[in-house]
């Protein structure tokens, strides 16, 4: 299971990307907001940092402006996957920036329904948002395990990269189900270290070694 970092803080990533375990990176508006920066500027930093396909978003509505957007967004470096949402206009401009061997992230996706198009179109990712199922007393779970069911049924090549991430269950579950992509915040990567026992366990040996006075 490949790890994107849903963020746009490029600290975050390359604490992250130190260790191998960034293989792509998400943004979106809201991202972009939060950090502050002027999105050409952070995304070009953050597409030389990372190698893997980082999601850059577009903003207008209509498929025209959507594509002019997309084909700017696109130039700031080789590894960007235009993100489009799952609307008809942005299955139009998907259509059209995977025609021209462009990597496409439809995202805000919602239901089997829209992942089915979304294949169709020939996206690079499909993004199915968990979390804000959840949010809504959905499951945002059996969502993914539907779209890989049917992605797999009938051999789509649209990778599954499950977003709205907001607990370590919902990577294991993905991991399970076998979605090709999780998108997580940094924090959320960072907490599946975390297990009460190896820090009972730690504290134990810790207090052991000091009885034995020795050093190494
Ligand atoms: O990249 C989009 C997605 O991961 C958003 O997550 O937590 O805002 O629902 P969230």
């Amino acid at each position: 299971m490949k790890f994107f970092v849903d963020t746009a803080d490029v600290s975050a990533i390359k604490e992250l990307n130190d260790l191998g375990m960034v293989d792509g990176v998400t943004t979106n508006p809201s991202l972009i907001l939060k950090s502050g920066r002027d999105i050409v500027e952070v995304t070009k930093e953050i597409c030389d940092m990372v190698s893997g396909p980082v999601s850059a978003e577009v903003v207008a509505t209509e498929a025209k402006a959507m594509i002019a957007e997309g084909l700017k967004l696109a130039k700031i470096a080789p590894n960007i996957a235009i993100k489009v949402p799952l609307t008809w206009d942005g299955l139009t401009a998907c259509k059209a920036f995977s025609s021209e061997g462009h990597m496409v992230n439809v995202t805000l996706c919602f239901s089997a329904a829209q992942a089915i198009l979304a294949a169709k179109a020939g996206a690079t990712f499909v993004s199915p948002f968990i979390g804000r199922l959840d949010d809504i007393h959905m499951d945002g779970v059996e969502l993914i395990d539907d779209i890989r069911t049917i992605y797999d049924n009938y051999d789509y090549k649209t990778q599954i990269l499950a977003a709205s991430i907001r607990t370590v269950n919902h990577i294991i579950d993905c991991a399970k189900i076998g979605a090709d992509v999780i998108t997580a915040p940094p924090a959320v990567i960072k907490s599946m270290v975390n297990h009460v026992l190896t820090d009972k366990g730690l504290e134990q040996f810790l207090k052991d070694w000091a009885k034995t006075g020795q050093k190494i």
